[in-house]
């Protein structure tokens, strides 16, 4: 795999300016969800996963952590196929718990849009999003979010649980790729 310094453009949010925010997020959800009964986060697969880590260590009241995998993007695909597609569904059932879905990304809003429609059917006490990234402009159906990591431009992102081409999701820090210097291998 080519370094990712080839191809990098900027650094838009740095290991630190991350760390800083998702420690703010921990502690709000801490509060917000305090005394409010059972509460599960539920990861959507891949890229949240990082987010959800760490997340998860800033929160201080008691919580359990589920997965769902859904997939909305072609196999290399850089742009929203309009469909979503169910590859995981969670583990236990959601009846009387608060759910609060946590993502990498919101970009057209049609992933969280789709698996807040099916949960929503489950009999879930409170259904709530935490996005580590918004990109609000790409916006093509009106999700509601209560929690925002950071709001960014519309460029092309990786590093931290995103990916580029698959790869890259290790990295420390969201970076944005040169899409001149960049191509798949
Ligand atoms: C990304 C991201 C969100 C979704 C956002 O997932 O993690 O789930 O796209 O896009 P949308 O708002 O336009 O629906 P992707 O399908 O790339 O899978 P991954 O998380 O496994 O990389």
């Amino acid at each position: 795999m080519r370094d990712y310094h080839e191809f990098l453009s900027e650094v838009l949010i740095s290991e630190d300016a991350l760390r800083q925010r998702i420690t703010e997020l921990g502690a709000t959800i801490s509060k917000d969800y305090a005394d409010k009964g059972p509460l599960i986060l539920v990861c959507i697969l891949r890229g949240g996963v990082l987010f959800l880590t760490d997340l998860i260590r800033k929160i201080s009241i008691p919580h359990a952590i589920e997965f769902m995998g859904v997939s909305s993007y072609g196999v290399g695909g850089r742009e929203s196929s309009g469909r979503v597609r169910l590859t995981l569904d969670l583990g236990v059932d959601i009846a009387g718990k608060n759910v609060l879905l946590v993502e990498d990304i919101i970009d057209s809003g049609r992933t969280i849009d789709a698996v807040m429609n099916l949960l929503a059917t489950r009999g879930p006490a409170s259904i709530n999003v935490c996005t580590l990234l918004d990109k609000a402009e790409r916006r093509e159906v009106d999700v509601p979010i209560k929690y925002i990591g950071f709001s960014i431009p519309n460029k092309f992102v990786f590093g931290y649980g995103l990916d580029l081409d698959d790869y890259y999701r290790n990295l420390p820090f969201i970076g944005v790729v040169d899409l001149e210097k960049y191509s798949p291998e």
